[in-house]
């Protein structure tokens, strides 16, 4: 069966003085039935896992350029999170596809620039308000899985995440009917293209999960966890999701 994963995206926070929130977190928790990932910035990368040192906790990137070395400024390679000590990355968060343009084809060479660095690839995908009223989920989220998760994905190198992003940072979730059937829908159509591989991909749920909602929405079939923005920033918040899943 597939592990549960409580994972944590501090998006642009985070300093030195934050680690002590993940010591908070270590201290916690060693479950053997929930994975924690947490992806800070790139600059706590190195940081954060001299403080884990041999606890479970798993460290990934926000994100990696497509090319594995090369002239971009500013771009971090998939290689060199893995050297810094991550071994996750996202890809294809909705604030990357539309503040830097990304498209579907850009997130899945970011996948397979992760799959050739050994990395997990945390894939993100979601329908906007717009697509949301507009009865386009479905056509959307498949549109993005198809396009944007790479041949050779397996339930050892790929997760999804599901994030509408009308719910990400604004307190809105879907309600439990809308994310089974988005979850039920990428299961089937992973499925029909990857065949039994598919039931080994965990599909994660994000977009304001809280302490107060978490167990309600790990209650949903075909949701293996979640990706959390802000309740993942602090111990105190984020041990609760963690225990939800537990
Ligand atoms: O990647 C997770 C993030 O987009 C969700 O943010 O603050 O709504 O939990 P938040």
């Amino acid at each position: 069966m597939r592990r549960r994963l409580a994972a944590g995206n501090w998006k642009m926070n985070g300093t030195a003085a934050s680690l002590s929130e993940v010591e908070a977190l270590l201290d916690a928790h060693v479950s053997p039935s929930v994975e924690i990932l947490l992806c800070p910035p790139a600059t706590l990368i190195s940081a954060m896992a001299a403080v884990k040192g041999q606890h479970p906790l798993m460290i990934g990137g926000q994100d990696c350029h497509a090319e594995a070395k090369g002239a971009h400024t500013g771009d971090i390679a998939a290689a060199q999170l893995a050297d810094a000590g991550a071994t996750h990355v996202i890809v294809g968060h909705s604030e990357r596809r539309t503040n830097h343009g990304e498209t579907d084809e850009t997130v899945a060479a970011k996948a397979r620039a992760a799959h050739g660095a050994g990395l997990v690839a945390v894939i993100c995908l979601g329908e906007t308000l717009e697509e949301r009223e507009g009865g386009r989920t479905l056509e959307v989220v498949g549109r993005q899985l198809d396009a944007s998760v790479p041949d050779g994905a397996t339930g050892q190198n790929t997760v999804i995440a599901y994030e509408p992003v009308w719910a990400i940072g604004t307190g809105l979730t879907p309600t439990n009917g809308q994310i089974g059937e988005v979850h039920e829908f990428l299961r089937s159509r992973l499925s029909a293209r990857f065949g039994a591989e598919a039931a080994h991909v965990r599909l994660l749920y994000g977009g304001s999960v809280k302490p107060s909602n978490a167990a309600e929405i790990f209650g949903i079939p075909d949701v293996d966890g979640a990706l959390v923005g802000g309740a993942s920033l602090k111990a105190a918040d984020f041990s609760p999701i963690i225990e939800a899943l537990e």
